[in-house]
């Protein structure tokens, strides 16, 4: 990793490598912390983070679920995520804010720890390598089963879901692949460690309902949007781990992999290798992360260097 200048934590900017907490943080003991992974694009414009408003909001509402009180406002994290791209000063970066319960107690209650927040970015190029951007990544259905809602609930965005997913991509790359495909505790297909999917078959576009335990995906709402925008036929629904087989084609979407198409799953090559489907989105999605569409600007923070 290439240290950047600057890091926020608890309302005041430090140096990069400054930016360092006590081995006894509560957070890092028990994974009690919460985070989220946000990106900003290059425009002709300069620097755009993409869907800000959304990140913060989903940051705000994992921060509810495990009774934490940040003590800072939405806006408060939206305006430090916008000074910290100004002071860090590069193009482009991944942005990720972090809430942990901090230094005080150890055990199992958290309740009497303080909650610290932190804001780092750094450059982070294409998270499924080359690949994924072009002919398509490799998969594998995981023998890890998506954690269980009864469990950890996995509409927050929680370190503790992460041990689940590391397991998960372990687990592909031992095998030679680059991406796992999560099943949930009923069979069906959940999620990637770290991405929503998406299968197109006979035209139609679908993805896992949000009941199916998955991460209620940023780059998920922005393709079903895509999807509605443009007419194309689209379902949240369940499907099976043979339905990724069959295929005709399939996909990641998310802040770190962006449109990630898969060409295999467990070996078996998806459709006939073509994916217009995926193109479409992919190509649009590339477009409106780096400004080019101006019904989606919306979307995008600017920030003025
Ligand atoms: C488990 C999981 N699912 C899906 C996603 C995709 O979410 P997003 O598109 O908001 O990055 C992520 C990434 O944050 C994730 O960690």
């Amino acid at each position: 990793m290439k240290a950047l200048k600057k890091i926020w934590m608890d309302g005041k900017f430090v140096d990069w490598e400054d930016a360092k907490i006590h081995v006894l943080t509560h957070g890092l003991h028990y994974g009690y912390s919460i985070f989220e992974g946000i990106r900003c694009f290059s425009t002709a414009h300069g620097p755009a983070i993409f869907r800000l408003d959304g990140h913060i909001d989903r940051f705000l509402n994992s921060a509810k679920i495990y009774r934490m009180n940040l003590g800072f406002s939405a806006n408060e994290l939206r305006e430090a995520c916008i000074d910290l791209v100004r002071k860090n000063g590069v193009p482009e970066s991944y942005i990720r804010p972090i809430a942990y319960t901090g230094y005080g107690e150890m055990g199992l209650n958290p309740l009497s720890n303080k909650i610290s927040v932190s804001i780092a970015s750094w450059e982070w190029g294409d998270y499924l390598g080359k690949e994924g951007n072009d002919g398509g990544v490799r998969a594998m259905v995981s023998s890890w089963v998506r954690l269980d809602p009864r469990s950890l609930p996995p509409q927050a965005k929680c370190s503790a879901n992460y041990a689940n997913s590391g397991l998960a991509k372990m687990e592909a790359i031992a095998a030679g692949v680059e991406e796992a495909i999560l099943l949930n505790s009923h069979g069906v297909v959940a999620e990637g460690p770290g991405e929503n999917v998406f299968r197109v078959k006979d035209g139609i576009l679908s993805t896992p309902p949000a009941s199916s335990g998955i991460l209620r995906g940023i780059t998920r709402d922005t393709v079903i949007q895509f999807a509605l925008d443009t007419n194309l036929k689209f379902y949240r629904n369940d499907f099976t781990r043979e339905e990724l087989y069959t295929s005709d084609e399939l996909f990641f979407s998310g802040t770190a992999v962006g449109i990630a198409k898969v060409r295999e799953v467990d070996g078996r090559k998806i459709g006939n290798g073509r994916s217009p489907v995926t193109e479409r989105i992919s190509a649009l999605y590339r477009d409106v992360v780096h400004g080019k569409v101006a019904k989606y600007s919306k979307w995008l923070t600017r920030v003025d260097m």
